[in-house]
């Protein structure tokens, strides 16, 4: 599907189909020329309401109020709509407001760009949309003087955040034979060509030669070699540098602490860490930005067999700190913490790790909202509100001193899982804590993206199973940091 922005008046873009919002049950807008009609078919103009009168060719859409998170579900819901319907071409005007002028317009083309995306290639018959073009209509720039320009660069970028996402999703979707850690290597190479990155990919042997003895140990009982990746994107005269960690567990059976069937499907999806770094990458090298960023993904399978490693065996991390396996799935922050480890060779001036870490977190926030740990509360909170304008939920999870006791073991220098049954989604970030050197200690922020990532329904913009968490709200972030933390599109 295309998304075209014309320099046009609405009424004059040629189009099969209209999509107009109704914000806050305001029936007088110009674009609004059903009204009569919209007793009889009960539509109220209640959020989340729509109404699609084919034979009039309009599709209406109610919000509450002008905020992006409402035009980007309402959006989404259009586009999925229009995708069911033999409509090949819509229209629809810009929708402004708030101080940051951009952020809806981005919202709204985010919106129809993520409502397109279902995972069906691997259906035999995949759906046939006629949707091909959505076209947008700069009328709203003319009258509020809002400059064409920086609208039509605003829409580019949210196309290509979008894709992002919808991208991200697609590798996460992709069954564990089908995205082993050799074929996500393969998919990160191609990447990288594409978006002129830097690309890396390490074996076990350079693992070995690391020393990464945590990461080696989860490896060990799959047929498939593991793989370190390790993406770069340079701009000249970078304003920061920014790395990122991401899990890639390709599958996570639990190892010898099996899982339990029920809880074994899904976890395809334990490499939306790594996938959403992907992701990241992708969006900040189409769209430019200005940061230095660099993305690591451990990409592995936690499998059983023979040479399984076990509960009760002592791991020796990259750092040199021994780590006690009390339990074999608690597997991802063994990989994380030998690539931060190696991440902060890289001198960042902020260091992020992106998993689906702890079922606990998804216990405690529910299955829509990212975990945000770290020391810095500052950084904690400007990434929470990264999050928001970007569209993803994230909460703050408070590390203390007392969960970080129960991390305590008589044979090593730590467990890898805390000794208590409640805060296993903290008790976690503080492991990874144990491998965040003093410099980095304020720099760095965990990101339990478990909840989220995958979600066996659809929810807002995001269909059935992956969400492409974590790339919208680290994105943005990087966008807000470019700006100063003040309006992004800058
Ligand atoms: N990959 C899982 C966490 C997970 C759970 C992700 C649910 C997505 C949805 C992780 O490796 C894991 O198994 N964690 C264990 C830790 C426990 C053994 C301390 C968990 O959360 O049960
Ligand atoms: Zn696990
Ligand atoms: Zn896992």
């Amino acid at each position: 599907m295309y998304i075209d922005f014309v320099e046009q008046p609405l009424s004059e873009i040629t189009a099969e189909c209209e999509v107009v919002f109704i914000v806050n049950k305001q029936f007088d807008h110009k674009w609004v020329t059903d009204k009569d009609l919209f007793e009889s078919y009960g539509f109220k103009g209640e959020s989340e309401e729509s109404l699609f009168l084919i034979h009039q060719n309009k599709l209406y859409l109610a919000i509450e109020k002008i905020d992006h998170e409402e035009i980007r579900n309402a959006a989404a819901k259009a586009t999925r709509i229009l995708k069911k319907s033999a409509f090949k071409t819509a229209r629809v005007g810009l929708y402004t407001g708030g101080d940051c002028i951009g952020r809806i317009p981005k919202a709204m083309v985010e919106g129809f760009v993520l409502g397109e995306y279902s995972f069906d290639t691997y259906k035999s018959k995949p759906s046939e949309d006629a949707l091909e073009t959505i076209f947008i209509s700069s009328e709203e720039c003319a009258d509020k003087e809002i400059p064409v320009k920086r609208m039509a660069k605003i829409v580019e970028n949210a196309k290509k955040m979008g894709c992002a996402v919808n991208w991200t999703r697609e590798l996460v979707n992709t069954p564990p034979d089908d995205a082993t850690p050799v074929k996500l290597a393969e998919k990160a190479e191609a990447l990288a060509k594409e978006c002129n990155l830097e690309v890396n990919v390490y074996d076990e042997k350079w693992l070995e030669d690391q020393k990464m003895g945590c990461f080696l140990a989860v490896s060990r009982a799959s047929v498939h070699p593991p793989r370190l990746i390790h993406l770069t994107y340079k701009p000249e005269n970078p304003k920061a540098r920014i790395v990122l960690v991401g899990k890639g567990l390709t599958y996570d059976s639990g190892g010898l602490s099996l899982k339990p069937g029920d809880y074994m499907t899904t976890m395809k999806a334990d490499k939306g860490g790594g996938c959403a770094v992907m992701g990241i990458l992708k969006a900040v090298a189409e769209t430019n930005l200005s940061c230095e960023v660099h993305g690591i993904i451990g990409a592995t399978e936690n499998m059983i067999g023979g040479n399984a490693y076990k509960p009760d065996d002592v791991l020796k991390a990259r750092n040199g700190k021994t780590v006690e396996v009390k339990n074999t799935d608690a597997e991802g922050r063994l990989v994380l913490a030998d690539c931060l480890s190696y991440a902060q060779e890289l001198k960042p001036d902020y260091l992020f790790d992106l998993a689906t870490l702890t079922g606990a977190c998804v216990v405690g926030l529910g299955e829509y909202t990212s975990g945000v740990m770290g020391w810095n509360k500052d950084l904690k909170n400007k990434v929470i509100e990264a999050a928001d304008f970007g569209g993803e939920y994230a909460a703050d999870l408070p590390f203390n001193r007392y969960l970080k006791k129960l991390l305590k073991s008589d044979v090593a220098d730590m467990p890898n899982i805390g000794s208590a049954r409640y805060g296993g989604a903290i008790t976690a970030g503080l492991f990874l804590s144990e491998f965040i050197g003093e410099d980095y200690k304020d720099k760095w922020i965990h990101l339990d993206i478990a909840g989220p990532a995958y979600v066996e329904k659809e929810w807002g913009v995001n269909p059935f199973g992956a969400s492409g968490a974590g790339v919208r709200l680290v994105t943005m972030f990087i966008n807000r940091l470019e700006a100063n933390f003040e309006c992004e599109d800058q």
